[in-house]
């Protein structure tokens, strides 16, 4: 029987697709001819809120802004830790400006906010799991993050960084290959990494629930763990029952229209650390 020692409550940030569409390929899951369903999509997303404070968690709304149709993928904004805010800077220039909306939410907190020098998609590319080897984070790079980002985010937050490099580029951001279950351990599909990626990951990780492409295609480990439920796409129904045996309680949500824009459920949530 698993013990949830990791049990807490978190506090997220999630912005509302008002303003979602297609309309730049930025990614292979993103087709401009596709029509979407913004009414749709902000319906699923408020599911997902919901569900996220059914658990006990707290979400912060950051206010959508038209022409940052994106914006909904909120974990690409930042990524903290210890209450201390790494900021993003956008690969693609239709990205941008949610750097800015970003750092705002953030020293509205008084939160420490360093801009960042180098590219990187925040929780995109990054995460951190405190009681692993004392507190790891985990980094991808081969799409959007550079590496010299994990370096950065290194020096900024006194934590140590391991380096990820991620070569299929339907999984073009680490939150789609790999994500926390619990404060030490991951769930993860290897095939998304570098022969040496996947040693460095085995090495650090020998309990790691091991995920398969279809888990990781349908988009089941872009989910957000409180370290005993995990909250992940409905299409993702083998990662469920692996999470299930695994000891974890899978909370399926329906997001088929943020699908559309190459994201899911952990794409639409940012962890607060503080
Ligand atoms: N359309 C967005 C992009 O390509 C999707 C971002 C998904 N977010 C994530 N955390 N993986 O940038």
């Amino acid at each position: 029987m698993r013990i949830y020692l990791d049990l807490v409550t978190r506090s997220y940030l999630m912005s509302p697709p008002e303003h979602f569409v297609v309309e730049y390929a930025i990614n292979p899951w993103m087709d401009t001819n596709a029509p979407v369903d913004t009414e749709l999509a902000v319906k699923q997303w408020e599911g997902l809120r919901e569900t996220l404070v059914r658990l006990g968690h707290t979400v912060h709304v950051l206010l959508p802004e038209i022409g940052l149709p994106d914006m909904v993928y909120a974990a690409n904004g930042a990524f903290s830790v210890d209450g201390v805010v790494y900021g993003a800077k956008f690969k693609y220039p239709q990205r941008a400006a949610e750097a800015a909306a970003h750092r705002r939410f953030y020293e509205t907190l008084g939160w420490r906010y360093h801009l960042a020098s180098e590219t990187n998609e925040g929780e995109g590319d990054f995460t951190y799991l405190p009681a692993a080897h004392g507190g790891l984070i985990l980094a991808g790079h081969g799409f959007r993050t550079e590496v010299a980002a994990h370096a950065e985010a290194q020096e900024v937050l006194g934590r140590p960084v391991i380096s990820l490099r991620l070569t299929d580029p339907r999984i073009y951001h680490l939150d789609v290959a790999l994500q926390p279950l619990d404060d030490a351990n991951i769930a993860y599909y290897p095939g998304a990494f570098s022969e040496s990626a996947q040693k460095v990951l085995a090495q650090l990780f020998p309990d790691a629930v091991v995920a398969t492409e279809e888990d990781a295609l349908t988009f089941g480990l872009n989910l957000v763990s409180d370290g005993r439920n995990v909250v992940l796409n409905s299409e993702a129904t083998g990662l469920a029952a692996s999470l299930r045996s695994a000891g974890y309680v899978p909370v399926p949500v329906e997001l088929s229209e943020l699908k559309k824009g190459g994201g899911s459920v952990k794409c639409c949530v940012a962890e607060l650390r503080g």
